[in-house]
């Protein structure tokens, strides 16, 4: 990829991947159809598919519409070969426990990005009475009945509270969890359980109260746009002069903390009926920022703002408060010229000097967006390897920068 003078054009933001996976794993709660509009082609859909196909669920996907047949799913182990491909095929245990009532599942991999334990996930299955062993990296889980009970998550984590939430469909009587996380994944999947029969109350706060309900009814979805695509696009545009579209958002209200920082960093954002206009001079502006959990700066973003602030004059910082270690972009911008330092959670970005364009490594998907980000801001040509990564969330990252103008190609 090559320097890019001025973004201009449209980007039509896909579908969710955060979200859909999720979804995708709550249709084992039912015995029916479901159609799920709006899925990204991505990897790890690809992935999530091929896991539930184990349990003999009939999967296809095709023009950005999946259905899934669970009406013959039958009880399997999930293999270790294919749940280490993805973090979310974790998220299956709470559904596979809740239909079979036992659960035999490869640890989950996913992006190398710190620590990415579990114990959330399974500490609450088993104050609802699973029983569970880790033998040679499989989940081997068990129980009677799924029983009632109140757990409060020592960390509103994303991934345990999805799992747990599915779970508790599975159990007698009522559910309550305390300290859940609130983001906007987590609505989607309470609002799709909802209409599937489920009775969740408490909805957007950080107590759930779940009434297990056995029988749920297959449903159908339209998943939202990919909040994290749209915002690394939004953030981009401060690094470049920009005239761009992107189109497919029609509700701001889970970005809204996005666009406020596009805004500190000189991004004009105005929303349209379904599509924002996002305009800047190119300037960046620098400053302070740190990531946390919904609704404050998403982590998912951090390495694109580090890779953005490179372009600002003077000092700028970028402070890690939910991942322990996700710095892995700096190295790989030092290759790049650029002058950052990593002081514990804290990266320190002296911004506003020249950066040259060097081949560097995608390690992880949204590092390796922002390696793209930083492409464009790097003199000559930028060649980003192990770009596998990057296809795992963005369905055509190379596409989409075409269409604002960017030389870019696969090779
Ligand atoms: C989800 C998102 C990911 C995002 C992250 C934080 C999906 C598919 N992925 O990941 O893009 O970066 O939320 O917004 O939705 N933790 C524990 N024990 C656990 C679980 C988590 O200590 O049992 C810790 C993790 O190590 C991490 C923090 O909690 O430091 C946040 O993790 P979590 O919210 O679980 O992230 P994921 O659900 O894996």
């Amino acid at each position: 990829m090559k320097k890019a003078d001025f973004l201009k054009g449209n980007i039509e933001i896909q579908g969710s991947k955060n979200t859909v996976l999720p979804i995708i794993a709550a249709t084992l709660l039912g015995s029916g159809i479901s159609v799920i509009y709006n899925c990204p082609m991505i990897e790890d859909v690809f992935v999530m598919c091929e896991l539930l196909e184990c349990l003999n669920v009939k999967t296809k996907l095709e023009n950005h519409v999946l259905t899934v047949d669970t009406r013959e799913a039958d009880y399997a182990p999930l293999p270790s070969e294919l749940t280490g491909k993805l973090r979310s095929s974790v998220l299956l245990l709470g559904p596979i426990l809740a239909r079979w009532k036992k659960a035999e599942i490869g640890m989950p991999g996913g992006c190398a990005i710190g620590l990415r334990p579990v114990d959330i996930h399974l500490e609450g299955l088993m104050k609802m009475n699973v029983d569970i062993k880790l033998h040679h990296d499989v989940l081997m889980c068990e129980t009677y009945y799924m029983q009632g009970t109140e757990y409060h998550l020592k960390f509103p984590s994303v991934g345990a509270t999805e799992n747990l939430i599915m779970a508790a469909m599975g159990v007698k009587g009522r559910t309550i969890l305390r300290g859940v996380a609130k983001e906007p994944e987590i609505i989607e999947l309470c609002n799709y359980l909802l209409s599937m029969g489920a009775l969740i109350e408490g909805i957007g706060t950080d107590v759930l109260v779940i009434k297990g309900t056995a029988a749920l009814e297959s449903c159908d979805y339209c998943n939202v746009y990919d909040r994290i695509v749209a915002g690394t696009y939004l953030l981009m545009a401060a690094a470049v002069p920009s005239d761009i579209r992107l189109i497919g958002i029609e509700d701001i209200h889970y970005i809204k903390n996005i666009i406020h920082v596009a805004g500190l960093l000189g991004v004009t954002v105005v929303k349209f009926e379904n599509y924002l206009s996002v305009q800047s001079s190119g300037k960046v502006t620098g400053g302070d920022y740190i990531t946390g959990i919904y609704p404050e700066f998403p982590t998912d973003l951090q390495p694109v703002l580090i890779s953005v602030l490179l372009g600002a004059e003077g000092h700028s910082s970028v402070t890690e408060t939910v991942f322990d270690n996700r710095f892995g972009i700096v190295g790989e911008l030092q290759k790049l010229e650029a002058d950052i330092e990593v002081l514990g959670q804290k990266a320190v970005i002296h911004g506003g000097k020249r950066l040259q364009g060097h081949t560097v490594k995608a390690k992880d998907l949204r590092q390796g967006a922002a390696l793209v980000v930083a492409g464009l801001m790097c003199k000559g040509y930028t060649t980003i390897t192990n770009i596998s990564y990057i296809k795992r969330g963005y369905e055509d990252i190379v596409r989409d920068l075409q269409n604002v103008g960017v030389k870019i190609t696969y090779i």
